[in-house]
């Protein structure tokens, strides 16, 4: 494997360079149409190949997608890989409500447990911040529960960097996930050297930018109303033919390595110093096994800086403003 394992901040926590994301394990409410026995044979498919981070959230399928990965992970030595997971959300009242007080935290911490049946967290986000709890109150309700070993590193996700720097105050925070990929590099400017600089791990979300970076579509491509990736900004143009012939450009690189451009671009997530676990979804298992083998694939500098050089357009212009938005 050419990607060494990587430490989560400034936890013991030990994760592959490549997880896998779980968005598609039981997220009924995200995506149509998924069945419980695809999600768990993606969970499994990323165990059985190397894969050592497994990210979900009780978000995805409102707990589903939790029991269905602590269902697949039972086959498992428990010690062997990493499980984040993530909460925030309260739905009591029938209507999401983000909720950080520590007691709602604590109680969150414990319902996950319960879900994905194991003693312990690996990583738990914060999965978005509210607007009345001190940040620094929130972290320490898990650092509370880091003491207790019910989890063993503490995330923010959706976070500011304002609101990064107070949750840090005491230093607990151990890792941030946010969006970041090709397309999206706004945070390799206004967050990633903060985070760097503090020991904190980055764990970018959408790094295929929901598919459209694995170099499968082309212009004919349409989807449905009812497909997300109808209204998602990078599907619409210009910023679409942007993307398209940015990724002509990894083709080649690809083919030096005999990888795909999904392989490719998951090499260069895991050669960039910012970035400490890339976390690619997936709907069929021989996606997560086609993932996995990005593993081997190890990208020179002139071939990281080849495939920085293709997106430019999407990197942050100094005004803060991607050069590839239209307006
Ligand atoms: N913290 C947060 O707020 C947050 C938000 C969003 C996501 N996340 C996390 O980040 C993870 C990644 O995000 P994501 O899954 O939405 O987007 P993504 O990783 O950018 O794209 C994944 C999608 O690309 C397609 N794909 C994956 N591998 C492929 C391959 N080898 N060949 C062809 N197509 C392939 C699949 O969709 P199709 O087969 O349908 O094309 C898959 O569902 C999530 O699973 C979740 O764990 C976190």
């Amino acid at each position: 494997m050419a990607h060494n394992e990587v430490k989560i901040g400034k936890s013991d926590v030990q994760a592959t360079a490549l997880g896998l994301g779980t968005n598609a394990v039981g997220g009924y409410n995200l995506f149509p149409n998924l069945k419980d026995e695809d999600g768990l044979e993606l969970v499994k498919t990323g165990l059985n190949n190397g894969i050592k981070l497994l990210d979900t959230a009780f978000v995805y399928g409102l707990g589903h997608s939790e029991e269905l990965v602590g269902q697949a992970m039972k086959e498992f030595d428990r010690h062997s890989f990493a499980l984040a997971t993530k909460g925030a959300q309260d739905f009591s009242t029938g209507e999401q409500v983000i909720d950080n007080s520590p007691a709602f935290l604590t109680a969150q911490v414990e319902a996950s447990l319960k879900r994905l049946d194991t003693d312990y967290i690996d990583v738990y986000y914060i999965h978005f911040p509210d607007h009345d709890t001190p940040k620094a109150e929130a972290v320490g309700a898990l650092e509370r529960l880091k003491e207790q070993g019910k989890i063993r590193a503490i995330g923010l996700s959706n976070f500011s960097l304002a609101q990064i720097k107070e949750a840090n105050a005491d230093g607990y925070v151990d890792v941030v996930e946010d969006e970041f990929s090709l397309l999206h590099q706004d945070h390799a400017v206004d967050m990633m050297p903060y985070l760097k600089e503090n020991g904190i791990s980055f764990v970018p979300y959408f790094p295929l930018a929901s598919g459209l970076l694995t170099g499968k579509y082309d212009h004919d491509v349409k989807f449905p109303k009812d497909d997300i990736r109808s209204q998602i900004s990078d599907f619409q143009e210009p910023r679409y033919s942007n993307a398209l012939a940015a990724i002509e450009k990894v083709r080649p690189i690809a083919g030096e390595h005999n990888a795909s451009v999904a392989q490719t671009v998951l090499a260069w997530y895991m050669k960039n110093p910012l970035i400490s676990v890339v976390i690619p979804g997936a709907k069929k298992a021989s996606q997560v096994e086609a993932n996995a083998k990005a593993m081997d694939v190890e990208l020179s500098d002139a071939e990281y800086k080849a495939i920085d050089d293709a997106f430019v357009k999407f990197q942050t212009a100094t005004s803060g403003k991607s050069l590839a938005d239209p307006d």
